[in-house]
């Protein structure tokens, strides 16, 4: 079938919840993909920062053939090796004791959002009842009904209200709004590292440390959502790495199994304790496929030089971004971590992006003024300067 064709059954067939591009994708190894109509593209973003590996990662591949071959699913009333060995593999690199695992990140925020609240309602002699989310605005955290309502953005809560109860936000990176926000119904702060959605925004150095503190101080709970910036996106394998803190709740999903859907909620022992038989559940969290996948993505990671290739890269691909800034007044800042990566312009971003599209190169736009960069991890300098001459050639007509 054609890009067309496709494009057509999908207006006639599947829900309008996204706006999707002509272009249908047919195959791709490393950082290209190719098109139903045979044209190649340069992907900088990676299936959403899912693909850190890449398309068809050797290793990746073989771990789902011969998970598919052997066994896909049983269900989490018996024991799953693979499962088991991830959550280790997990422990093992983080500060995290215990893993849940479920399909996707805003699922994995909603166990994070329930662990905490459950976690409170088993304290004993608290004498009090904390139950509300302080979450940030401008931050991104899922579409499910939870998630949603931890989301600081009109945007995606309109329409859909009332949002569930015993939410509130307050400024990323505003600390005295912090403060000023937790009293003894507050469960637990929620955030991102750096705002993926929201624009790549990064705090102030000191922020989450001192959010860590407040937290202490406090005796509540710190939810770190990593499911865009961890599994080595900003050259760590979790961003938390670089601030000096450790959460109490983390929550991981797109780059954990490198495509295959899987979401994680992990926590230290103290607060996973708080969740017991019947606490919460996922038919499919955990199953074969997606932890082999998981498996083998993360050992990838740590094996093959990843983490270094996406500091390195991450930092050549800001210096060449830095250059473009200085030839194009529209442009306002580059920012970035590893290999998460924002231009800000003064103007919308969407033209840019479709016309990189129509030239071969893939990239997004969020928050309407940041084109973002979201290359798999394994991207190379020469891929970068590619890059930067297929956006330079758009710039230059925009
Ligand atoms: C920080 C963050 N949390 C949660 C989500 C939701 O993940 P999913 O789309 O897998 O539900 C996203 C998705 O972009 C995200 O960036």
């Amino acid at each position: 079938m054609t890009n067309i064709k496709i494009a057509k059954m999908t207006e006639d067939f599947v829900m309008h919840t996204y706006g999707r591009f002509s272009k249908a994708f047919v195959s791709g190894k490393g950082a290209r993909l190719t098109d139903a109509d045979g044209k190649v593209y340069l992907d900088f973003l990676a299936g959403l920062a899912v693909c850190n590996l890449g398309h068809s990662h050797p290793r990746v591949t073989e771990a789902i053939q011969k998970q598919a071959e052997t066994l896909i699913h049983t269900s989490n009333f018996f024991h799953i090796e693979a499962q088991a060995e991830l959550a280790k593999l997990i422990a093992e690199n983080s500060f995290a004791d215990k893993t849940f695992f479920s399909n996707s990140g805003a699922e994995a925020v909603e166990a994070a959002i329930k662990l905490a609240r459950k976690y409170f309602s088993v304290q004993k002699n608290s004498g009090k009842k904390r139950h509300r989310v302080i979450s940030m605005e401008r931050s991104f955290h899922g579409r499910t009904t939870g998630a949603m309502a931890a989301t600081g953005q009109k945007k995606i809560q309109e329409g859909f209200e009332p949002m569930l109860e015993k939410f509130s936000y307050v400024p990323f990176g505003d600390i005295d709004a912090l403060r000023d926000a937790i009293d003894d119904t507050t469960a637990a702060v929620l955030l991102e590292p750096i705002q993926g959605e929201g624009g790549v925004n990064i705090s102030a150095a000191n922020y989450l440390k001192d959010v860590r503190l407040l937290c202490d101080e406090a005796g509540i709970l710190m939810i770190l959502d990593e499911v865009q910036t961890g599994i080595g996106r900003t050259g760590k394998l979790f961003a938390y790495e670089h601030y000096g803190i450790e959460p109490d709740i983390m929550t991981l999903a797109k780059g954990l199994a490198n495509g295959v859907p899987i979401g994680a909620m992990c926590a230290t022992d103290k607060v996973a304790s708080a969740f017991g038989p019947g606490s919460h559940a996922s038919t499919f969290g955990g199953n074969f496929l997606s932890t082999s996948a998981g498996l083998a993505t993360i050992n990838s990671i740590l094996e093959e030089d990843v983490l270094q290739n996406s500091e390195k890269v991450g930092e050549y691909l800001m210096e060449k971004l830095n250059k473009l800034k200085g030839d194009f007044d529209f442009i306002k800042e580059v920012r970035g971590m590893g290999l998460l990566v924002a231009m800000e312009l003064t103007k919308p971003g969407a033209g840019i992006v479709l016309e990189c599209l129509e030239r071969g190169l893939i990239i997004n736009c969020t928050a309407d003024k940041v084109l973002r960069f979201l290359p798999p991890l394994i991207i190379t300098s020469a891929e970068v300067d590619e890059m930067i001459g297929i956006l330079r050639g758009v710039l230059e007509e925009a």
